[in-house]
């Protein structure tokens, strides 16, 4: 089994998750940059896995709209796996996005995966090209949809909220209160991929924690169960402008996999307590030793 993006969030924890139950290999960049079909190639030739479980892209949302490079990474790349996977009769695992949804269905219901995409940034259009050359390739795959994540490694939401709350214990925080998603750890995620790997179930998948929250809601009960002191008000998407545009409303169901009897997520908040009591003290200490 081979982890394409094996030093990043969801990246490190499969290399873990998937490394308890069999030989697994991780590859990042610079060894292997998805964007370059040739390197990437050659990777894959010299690897030969049976099983590859893509966990790199372009993540950086804001970025991706004025970066046309995130498309050669979110959309050719995966279709470049895609390929190798057919060409060499390898099972494929990829991870896409909630942000494939315009957000527009109304509060608070859940996309479901036969709700229509329609994406309205260009992380989310490059994401959903990403999916569809997979889907065309004929390999066999699953993809897997998830949002808001968060785990020990690589930046996320809730770090940079425990640094301000760190660093401003005089300041309000301000965060955005009108969006709505499924918050999910990285940990738990990984453990999904490796239902989904045994199982060898293909086609496309929600795979989120169950339940939905604000941006606020996820600061503040975070906040709460670190027991760090912090000051923090609501504030609307308006009033915390970004070069993307984000969906109101990008709650997942995880329909499919809860079909196949697969679905391994409980509600976010035991997901985040879980967190707390296995990574607090670790992001702790990492926050403290960058001031
Ligand atoms: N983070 C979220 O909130 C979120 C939400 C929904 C879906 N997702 C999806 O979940 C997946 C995992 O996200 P994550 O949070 O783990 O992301 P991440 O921490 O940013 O990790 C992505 C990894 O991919 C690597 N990478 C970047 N460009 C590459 C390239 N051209 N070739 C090979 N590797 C490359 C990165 O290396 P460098 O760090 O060196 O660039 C990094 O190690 C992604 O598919 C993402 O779209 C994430």
């Amino acid at each position: 089994m081979l982890v394409v993006g094996s030093n990043g969030q969801l990246g490190s924890d499969c290399m873990s998750v998937l490394g308890k139950a069999g030989a697994v290999l991780g590859t990042d960049v610079p060894e292997i940059d998805i964007s370059d079909n040739l390197k990437t190639m050659e990777v894959l030739n010299r690897l030969r896995p049976e099983v590859i479980v893509n966990c790199a892209a372009y993540t950086a949302v804001d970025a991706c709209e004025s970066d046309p490079g995130c498309w050669k990474i979110n959309a050719d790349g995966p279709g470049f796996l895609a390929q190798w996977a057919l060409e060499n009769g390898a099972f494929l695992v990829h991870v896409s996005t909630d942000y494939v949804f315009d957000g527009e269905k109304s509060l608070y219901s859940a996309y479901t995966e036969t709700d229509e995409p329609s994406p309205v940034s260009e992380y989310g259009k490059s994401k959903l090209a990403g999916e569809q050359a997979i889907l065309e390739s004929g390999a066999e795959a699953a993809i897997l949809r998830t949002a808001w994540l968060y785990g020990a490694n690589g930046k996320n939401f809730l770090k940079t909220m425990l640094r301000m709350a760190l660093q401003n214990q005089e300041r309000e925080i301000r965060v955005v209160n009108d969006q709505f998603g499924s918050p999910t750890w990285s940990h738990t995620l990984a453990r999904q991929i490796a239902a989904v790997v045994g199982s060898r179930a293909t086609g496309l998948f929600h795979a989120t924690s169950e339940g939905y929250c604000s941006w606020y809601d996820l600061a503040d009960s975070f906040l709460k169960q670190m027991g760090v002191p912090f000051q923090m008000a609501p504030c609307t998407s308006t009033e915390y402008p970004t070069p993307a545009r984000r969906p109101q409303n990008s709650i997942l169901e995880n329909a499919r996999l809860k079909k196949a009897e697969l679905n391994i997520f409980s509600d976010w908040r035991e997901e985040m307590e879980r967190f707390v009591a296995a990574c607090g003290e670790s992001v702790l200490q990492e926050q403290g030793t960058k001031n």
